[in-house]
């Protein structure tokens, strides 16, 4: 064979493996050709794209004068910027705006930087004032995510949930969002997001109170590590009083250690606690919360009035007892019944996964934004799990959480279930696990019978 066609058979090689190893490895990928070719595409045409999105600013006196001199007009000056560096799944780089630039410039122009420099998205974040990061993202990361590396997880109820679009993880930490909602048409990936949420917390001290109206249907497979379950309306209610009881002991044993003595500590809440007096945190999981509020008679109506009263008391005073509330629905609006929107106010953390229309989109993220609201429609139905994260700060992205199956989660709650702390108000409620029979019952038939 000729020197040509070996050539020709290598480079073919070459392409399928790089092929192969963009589809498979996509970090792999980029860290070999990615990030060279970007960097170079970037560097090479940076002041051309810049000028041609905008992002240029005419130049000072002295460049025009001193251009003059030497017969040449001076060009329009880009921003200043760093080294493009790398990241996971992309690269960032910092900018000095010019006089007279705004963050919402670069915004209103990233979809032209992405085309410019042919990566999947281009996000910009204002770090100080005067500049900003530009971060590049490589390839399309939500299409497969995987669960974070061991490093990410961090300290007590802080939990890296959910891929965001940018190569960053979302960090759910309940002391800084102490409560959540969780929305999203049915199939939308609400049950896998917290089935994620559950998994990690089930590998940490915490009790896990499940309320699941649905029959306990999406709840029962965590039994083995759940303090409690009520999956009728009944339970719920009567779950739920224990729990105003737990916090209204926990008040008094803050109280209480605030008093005089040789250990008095001046705190409002339970982490002011030595460790050894502190009780365990307890996580309270709500999954489709409008069941709650279904009346068909005058005293189910009463019932509701019950629960709802008692669960805006602990979305209001639960974080100072360590008392969380996780609440999951497919809507959250004021036609759900009295104290609906009270309720859904205390809670801070909203994902809103895909949704039918703008009106559920804005019980979830009306009050935080209203592109993020519109961005949650957008999320096509072919990408189940997808979800716009926001928080009170009026800050939001787009996230996915990895996929994690039924089996996997209850595997993992298997594996936890000797985690469960002692909390004994809520022995009442302790899920009852079936021990797996050595025989199956039904013996499955050998011979099609016939008649
Ligand atoms: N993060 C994800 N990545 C990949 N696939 C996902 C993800 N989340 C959900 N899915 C897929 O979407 C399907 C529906 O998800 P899920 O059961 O969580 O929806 P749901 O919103 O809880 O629906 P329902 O309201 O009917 O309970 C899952 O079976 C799964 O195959
Ligand atoms: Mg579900």
């Amino acid at each position: 064979m000729s020197n040509a066609l070996w050539m020709l058979l290598l480079a073919l090689l070459v392409a399928a493996v790089l092929a192969v190893v963009r589809r498979r490895l996509p970090v792999l990928f980029w860290w070999l050709v990615g990030y060279p070719a970007v960097t170079l595409r970037v560097l090479a045409t940076y002041r051309a794209t810049m000028d041609a999105c905008g992002l240029t600013v005419p130049a000072s006196a002295m460049r025009r004068a001193t251009a003059r001199m030497v017969g040449r007009q001076a060009a329009p000056v880009p921003p200043r910027r760093s080294l493009p560096l790398p990241t996971g799944s992309g690269l960032v780089m910092r900018l000095r705006m010019a006089a007279g630039q705004a963050p919402e410039d670069f915004n209103a122009s990233a979809d032209r930087l992405r085309h410019a420099w042919g990566v999947h998205a281009v996000h910009v974040r204002p770090t100080k004032p005067g500049r900003l990061e530009l971060r590049l993202v490589g390839w399309d990361v939500l299409a497969d995510v995987r669960p974070p590396r061991r490093w990410l997880r961090t300290e007590p109820l802080t939990l890296p949930l959910a891929l965001r679009e940018d190569g960053h993880w979302h960090v759910r930490d309940f002391r800084t969002v102490p409560h959540e909602l969780i929305l999203g048409a049915t199939q939308s990936g609400k049950s896998v997001y917290l089935r994620n949420l559950l998994c990690g917390l089930a590998r940490q001290p915490v009790a896990l109170v499940g309320i699941d109206c649905k029959w306990g249907v999406e709840l029962a497979p965590f039994r083995p590590r759940l303090s409690a379950l009520a999956d009728t309306p009944d339970r719920a209610n009567d779950l739920l009083d224990v729990l105003v009881d737990e916090m209204e002991a926990r008040f008094r044993l803050i109280g209480m250690r605030g008093g005089a003595g040789p250990d008095a500590v001046l705190t409002s809440d339970v982490w002011g606690l030595p460790e050894k007096a502190r009780p365990v945190p307890v996580v309270v999981v709500v999954d489709e919360v409008a069941e709650l509020f279904l009346a068909a008679s005058k005293d189910d109506e009463k019932r509701r009035d019950a629960m709802v009263t008692k669960l805006i008391r602990l979305a209001q005073l639960g974080r100072a007892a360590g008392i969380y509330l996780e609440v999951c629905g497919q809507r959250f609006g004021a036609e759900l019944g009295r104290g609906a929107t009270m309720l859904r106010a205390q809670l801070t953390g909203r994902v809103c996964h895909r949704v039918n229309d703008e009106t559920s989109a804005n019980m979830a993220l009306g009050d935080i934004a209203p592109e993020a609201a519109l961005a949650a429609t957008r999320i096509p139905a072919e990408r189940p799990g997808v979800a716009v994260v926001g928080d009170s700060s009026g800050g939001w992205s787009r996230v996915r959480s990895p996929h994690l199956t039924l089996e996997d989660a209850a595997a993992v709650c298997r594996d936890t279930s000797g985690l469960i702390p002692v909390l004994p108000r809520l022995d009442t409620f302790r899920p009852v696990v079936p021990q797996p029979s050595a025989a199956p019952v039904v013996q499955p038939a050998t011979r099609p019978v016939t008649g």
